[in-house]
């Protein structure tokens, strides 16, 4: 997985915080999710969710072209497989289950050259710091800490 590593404006704007490993948001039952449940669920007959919402940003990278893109809880990167790398010369994938991001690295990541994925909270980016063409954001579900019971 690739981690920031330089100041890249699309890296900084969560590279601060990705590395936390205490506080309340490791009690999340996100973080456990195996990628093999979370896309077996998605995809089953009578749900069907990962095939629409992989039209959907199919259709947003048809219509807008975007030269940077970000991703946010990209998940396993449902979608990603529309990115064409001749158009979209960067792109950051975020999300904060660590297993899920692997998953998407190792399929993704060979044909992808210039996406960079980075395991934070997207609530901690800070969009002042960065800009891009296209944010695709889908089933948006973070919310700011979980707590310990
Ligand atoms: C409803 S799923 C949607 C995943 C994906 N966008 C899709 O459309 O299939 C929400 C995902 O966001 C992740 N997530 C939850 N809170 C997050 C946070 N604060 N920062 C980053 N990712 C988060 C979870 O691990 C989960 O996989």
């Amino acid at each position: 997985m690739g981690h920031a590593s330089h100041a890249a404006p699309w890296e900084a704007c969560v590279g601060a915080r990705h590395d936390r490993t205490d506080g309340p948001c490791t009690v999340d039952p996100w973080l456990t999710i195996p990628s093999s449940a979370y896309e077996g669920h998605t995809a089953r007959p009578g749900v069907q969710q990962s095939q629409f919402l992989s039209q959907v940003f199919r259709d947003e990278q048809t219509a807008l072209r975007p030269q940077t893109l970000a991703v946010l809880e990209c998940a396993t990167g449902n979608g990603i497989e529309h990115i064409d790398p001749a158009v979209t010369r960067r792109a950051v994938g975020v999300h904060i289950n660590s297993p899920l991001l692997e998953a998407l690295s190792g399929r993704f990541g060979p044909c992808l050259p210039g996406l960079r994925l980075v395991c934070a909270d997207v609530l901690d980016m800070d969009f002042a710091e960065c800009s891009f063409d296209l944010i695709h954001w889908a089933l948006i579900y973070s919310r700011r800490r979980f707590r310990a019971p």
